[in-house]
């Protein structure tokens, strides 16, 4: 098996006194979709928000495509260019498809064609 396209080890975020990710540990293969589930507050966008380093760590690793996230990287802005988010709420264009939302940022910035982002790729296997 190829080595994991984000590995997250031991990893633990705090926001002053609140412990907001306790201990995580996740690997997830490249072309894998996954889905992070749970209520809301527990967490689930800081955790996508330490992927690109939006939000910093302050304990275990992160490595994405072999990059570890940390004080130290550099080139910041390119791993960013791989790790795609989409915010939610008022930082979503309201004119705009949930698909169409979501596939902005790969067709403009990425220059995808239109077409890989077509709902074939999102229809249930
Ligand atoms: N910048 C911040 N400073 C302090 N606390 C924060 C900050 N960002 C998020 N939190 C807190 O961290 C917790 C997790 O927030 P987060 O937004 O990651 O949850 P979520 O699982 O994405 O929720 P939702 O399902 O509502 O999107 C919440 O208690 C939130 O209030
Ligand atoms: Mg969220």
């Amino acid at each position: 098996m190829s080595d994991p396209i984000i590995k997250i080890q031991n990893m633990n975020k705090w926001f002053g006194d609140f412990q907001v990710l306790k201990n995580i540990n996740l690997e997830v293969e490249a072309n894998k979709k996954i889905v992070v589930c749970g209520p809301s507050g527990s967490g689930k966008s800081t955790l996508i928000r330490c992927i690109n380093r939006l939000e910093e760590h302050q304990e275990g690793d992160i490595i994405v495509d072999g990059n570890e996230l940390s004080e130290k990287t550099k080139d910041i802005e390119k791993i960013r260019a791989e790790v795609g988010m989409v915010f939610q709420q008022f930082n979503l264009f309201p004119h705009l498809s949930i698909l169409d939302n979501c596939t902005l940022a790969p067709i403009w910035v990425k220059k995808m064609p239109k077409k890989r982002g077509s709902r074939t790729s999102i229809r249930p296997t």
